[in-house]
């Protein structure tokens, strides 16, 4: 087996490459954008055809290069279905087995805590923890619902419960150290050897960290896999065309899921409950879109970071207070009606046909 260790010094990143050298079957683990000219090289090197890239989770300090390697060479992408990535191939679940080459498997261990979608990645004797589990540290709990009890429970009862002797492969290090192992963190690691899971969730909570770098960025592109604004859309066409070829989590899927969970309205109803007033109309197309053309009064509020920016508009404060949601043909806009029912928001409706229906009824 071939097994590549690069690093990005930009972000600090540890990016993983495995492949069979028979099969010629490659995997990439947490891929970086910049680097994406070195990764089609490595592989073409070696004569390799990119399976997977898999996304430990949705990072805030660097963009993924698993929209661009999709893009370039048709590989798949995968981050957990509670990432709110709806772009993505494959929506990972805890426990998803992904297989390569000559009956090898990469098994996924739910590892939340940095944030709610984080994962863990076995495969033979190492596991990859992203940023859920560092060489003497861990990722941080205070964005992206992190949860820093859950944390301490994931790494104490699933990490530290592998065998002692497998090795550890983290997301960062900020120290040039590139490698541990269970028993060396359970036992070494100063955040969590010998720490009750009070002491651990003290010691997360007085870290007084400065927000990353690039979380504003990085984080909404993350979730197109790290796709720029004009390339999302596309993205997004190019998931529905392809719908039909898929088995199961699609974007199609993920919509009609939430649509069964969220209430439409017509664009007649929805004229009239304007006309009424007293409701706070969102646009949660991408900027661009909204630019070009958008209904009087909209709010703007682009789906891929609508749990990030939603606290800073000013009208939807008040949770009890009736939204009436919009995107260009539906789709979108049932995914953030349903996200805003899950923050809690009381009365969210959904435009059915969005703003093409809109412009269609005059
Ligand atoms: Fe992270």
């Amino acid at each position: 087996m071939l097994f590549k260790q690069l690093f990005d010094a930009e972000t600090w990143t540890y990016t993983y490459m495995i492949a069979d050298p028979v099969s010629k079957d490659a995997v990439f683990i947490d891929p970086v954008n910049t680097h994406i000219d070195d990764y089609i090289a490595l592989l073409a090197a070696h004569d390799l055809q990119l399976k997977y890239t898999l996304e430990t989770h949705v990072h805030a300090d660097h963009i993924t290069a698993g929209g661009l390697l999709r893009q370039r060479l048709g590989a798949q992408t995968a981050v957990s279905e509670l990432c709110g990535a709806t772009t993505a191939d494959i929506q990972i679940q805890d426990g998803d087995i992904f297989t390569f080459g000559e009956g090898e498997q990469i098994k996924v261990i739910a590892t939340p805590g940095h944030t709610r979608g984080s994962l863990s990645f076995l495969w033979r004797d190492r596991v990859f923890t992203g940023d859920s589990l560092f060489i003497g540290g861990c990722g941080r709990t205070d964005f992206q619902g992190g949860d820093a009890g859950a944390l301490y429970d994931c790494i104490t009862q699933r990490l530290f419960t592998l065998p002692a002797e497998t090795l550890v492969y983290p997301g960062h290090d900020y120290q040039g150290r590139w490698v541990s192992c269970i028993a060396q963190e359970r036992e070494t690691n100063p955040r969590l050897s010998g720490k009750s899971r009070e002491q651990f969730i003290d010691i997360m909570a007085n870290l007084n960290l400065p927000k990353p770098r690039l979380i504003d960025e990085a984080v909404p592109a993350n979730r197109y896999c790290g796709l720029d604004e004009n390339e999302r859309q596309d993205a997004i066409v190019v998931r529905e065309q392809n719908a039909p070829l898929r088995q199961a989590w699609t974007v199609q899927d993920l919509v009609a899921q939430a649509k069964q969970q969220i209430t439409e309205v017509t664009v007649a109803t929805a004229k009239q409950l304007l006309n009424e007033g007293n409701l706070v109309l969102v646009d949660t197309r991408e900027e661009s879109e909204y630019a070009a053309g958008h209904i009087d009064n909209a709010v703007l509020l682009p789906r891929g970071v609508l749990e990030f920016k939603i606290g800073a508009v000013p009208e939807l404060a008040d949770k009890a207070k009736a939204v009436l949601i919009y995107c260009r043909t539906g789709g979108r806009s049932a995914l953030a009606a349903h996200s805003m029912q899950e923050l809690g928001y009381k009365n969210v409706l959904s435009m059915a046909g969005g703003f093409e229906a809109w412009q269609k009824a005059g």
